[in-house]
């Protein structure tokens, strides 16, 4: 079971360390100090004649200035005494007279009921798989063949057949011995007071398994092959395993198959998707049948900076992406944005890979164009602003729609970018604004080219995203190596470790490669991990990171530290890499500001963000925080 943080703290409280060391050794009379709660004694780890294992009750903590063991309370008994870190946790707390926190059982029955239905549903996928090879399989094999999948495409994304019955599935599962309740949970039969005798879901169905993040099945889609069912789709309804608005098609396996460039491709439908992977894209994903949510939206943001949303060529196409652009607006940020690239008239990406192959459809994607673009154009488009009213309330309407975008900063950019193409577009030459001695003059002349000439705004944002740091930065390199020399760190942080971002190259290899190992489920310990990393080629830079916190009084990161002080350490760098991060973005974007604008006020932004960065910098330069608990703070 997992211990509140707040709970280890209070036993570790109430009982001195030397209490729990004292049965263990001797303490050297001389050297001890014990009514400062200062002690010392032949370490009890290593052979000595002389002391040098030192603990200091008010600390908590122990330290040998000769092998470099160190630690807390728990540490000294599972190290020492071999106990299980429960089992330290209830020596502790038993001298300290508290009782052990309870259990959450409702918690604990509500995980192994869930993992009870993913049992379940995994059960269900296995027939489906088994029924689309079976005899009653034959038509809708020859569906698929028909449709261009591979038997090997087929297979890996666990293809089945709902046979054409009411009950097929349902006896399967009750003659393995699955209760009644269970399979009504898991959303696989139709139930309830209306009906008088449930029946299978799915039927006569393609069925197309949807995995969680982990890549276990929680619910199907199932594609009618009657061409006049009711339905062309079905999924399974809500279940406690399957929320769809949480849930992207393939996201385990699209986020494996992330390249380099770490991009991600969301388009419309199971087909596409699957004949997307088949033509070498594997990093899509798909909604379930419903526009883009939220939620979804943060999954995609997970998986990349700037996912490409692809709508099929049509009018319904077109609108999807105008409402994933408003649902988008107020959420986007500098490095968290979209792309949204638009097929063909009457085209999906399936028909398109079909019929043009592969590279048809890295066209498409090339030719993504940025959420700006596609906001501009639908403002614009078909209408006529050949007079002042016109063209003041499409300033107006341009101006309400910037205004959605709660990232202050971001805001200003859309504000300008607008107000530039407003000018580019009714060929309102710029006037030369008076700009003092700063860099930007080449801006002041007016431009020529339509509206849908490049601006200058976004060519030098372009620039400044590809501008890579050269030497591993400090604090990015902790957080990396805190992280990966103590796995538990990353349990602990699980959704900032996700969301974390760095500047650094390398580093963000080394992070993609831990968010990899964590979605396969190999980062529970640093052997493994260290593993992952050296398969994925990155050791050269896992060994520059480690060089750099090793040379700069970042040690408490490293393995040997004990993992209290890589908690400190860890949380440290976070809190300042967050601040500097936000700063840094500010700085870029002032910058930039000021090349195309070059105004007083933005000259003065510049400045006052210059500061606070130095300000951050300082601080970072002042804390001694790093490494004072292991006690190596006071070796030299
Ligand atoms: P489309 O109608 O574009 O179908 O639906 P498609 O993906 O091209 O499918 P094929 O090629 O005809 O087999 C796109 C997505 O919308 C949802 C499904 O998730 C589908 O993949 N959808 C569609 C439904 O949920 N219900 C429907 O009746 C139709
Ligand atoms: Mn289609």
């Amino acid at each position: 079971m997992r211990f509140s943080p707040a709970f280890l703290d209070e036993i570790r409280d109430r009982v001195p360390i030397s209490t729990v060391i004292g049965g263990r050794v001797a303490w050297d009379r001389k050297k001890t100090n014990a009514s400062r709660g200062d002690y010392w004694a032949c370490c009890p780890f290593h052979g000595e004649k002389s002391p040098s294992f030192h603990c200091e009750d008010k600390k908590g903590r122990y330290h040998c200035f000769g092998c470099g063991v160190s630690g807390d309370h728990f540490r000294f008994l599972t190290d020492l005494e071999g106990l299980s870190f429960p089992e330290a946790v209830e020596r502790i707390a038993g001298l300290a007279g508290v009782a052990m926190p309870a259990r959450d059982e409702a918690e604990e029955r509500r995980d192994r009921e869930r993992a009870s239905l993913t049992d379940v549903m995994e059960m269900a996928a296995v027939f489906f798989q088994d029924r689309l090879q079976s005899a009653d399989g034959a038509k809708a094999r020859a569906y698929l063949r028909d449709r261009g999948l591979t038997s090997v495409t087929q297979q890996t994304f666990r293809l089945g057949y709902a046979p054409e019955s009411r009950n097929a599935l349902k006896e399967h599962l009750a003659s393995k011995g699955i209760p009644k309740d269970q399979i009504e949970a898991c959303g696989l039969v139709r139930h309830g007071d209306d009906v008088p005798v449930s029946y299978d879901w799915f039927r006569d169905r393609i069925m197309f398994p949807i995995e969680d993040r982990q890549g276990r099945v929680i619910a199907f889609g199932g594609r009618a092959l009657a061409p006049d069912a009711p339905a062309k789709y079905m999924n399974s309804p809500d279940t406690e395993l399957f929320h769809k608005g949480n849930v992207l098609y393939n996201f385990a396996r699209a986020r494996k198959a992330q390249g380099k460039d770490g991009t991600v491709i969301a388009v419309e439908g199971y087909m596409d998707t699957i004949a997307l992977a088949q033509a070498g894209f594997g990093n899509v994903v798909a909604p379930l049948g419903t526009a883009l949510t939220e939620n979804q939206l943060e999954l995609l943001w997970r998986m990349a900076g700037e996912p490409v949303l692809c709508f099929d060529g049509d009018k319904a196409g077109l609108k999807a992406a105008w409402r994933a652009a408003d649902l988008a607006l107020p959420l986007v940020q500098p490095g968290r944005t979209l792309r949204f690239a638009l097929l063909p008239e009457g085209q999906d990406p399936d028909d398109l890979v079909r019929a043009e192959g592969a590279a048809a459809f890295s066209k498409v994607l090339a030719e993504a164009r940025p959420l700006a673009d596609l906001l501009w154009m639908r403002e614009t488009a078909g209408g006529v602003f050949d007079t002042p009213e016109r063209r003041a309330e499409l300033e107006k309407n341009l101006r309400e729609l910037v205004g959605r975008i709660r990232d202050e900063n971001l805001r200003r950019h859309y504000q300008q970018e607008m107000r530039e193409r407003s000018n580019l577009f009714f060929g309102a030459a710029r006037t030369a604004r008076q700009g003092g001695n700063f860099r930007g003059g080449q801006n002041n002349q007016p431009r020529k080219g339509g509206a849908e000439g490049r601006m200058a705004v976004s060519d030098s944002l372009a620039r400044s995203a590809m501008v890579k740091g050269g030497s591993v930065p400090m604090r990015e390199a902790v957080l990396i190596v805190a992280l990966i020399c103590h796995p538990a760190l990353i349990e602990e942080n699980y959704d900032q470790v996700e969301m974390l971002e760095f500047s650094h190259a390398g580093l963000r290899q080394l992070h993609a490669a831990l968010l990899d190992a964590l979605a396969h489920d190999m980062a529970g310990d640093r052997a493994t991990l260290l593993g992952v990393i050296g398969r994925a080629g990155l050791e050269p830079v896992w060994e520059q990171a480690t060089a750099m916190v090793r040379r700069l009084r970042g040690w408490p990161a490293l393995e040997d530290a004990a993992l209290d002080d890589a908690r400190d350490a860890f949380a440290q760098a976070l809190h300042l890499h967050h601040s500097q991060r936000t700063l840094h973005k500010e700085l870029k974007a002032a910058e930039v500001a000021l090349a195309a604008d070059s105004t007083e006020e933005n000259f003065l932004r510049l400045i006052d963000i210059q500061a606070q960065f130095r300000d951050v910098q300082a601080t970072e330069a002042l804390i001694e925080g790093f490494g004072a608990q292991s006690g190596r703070g006071g070796r030299n």
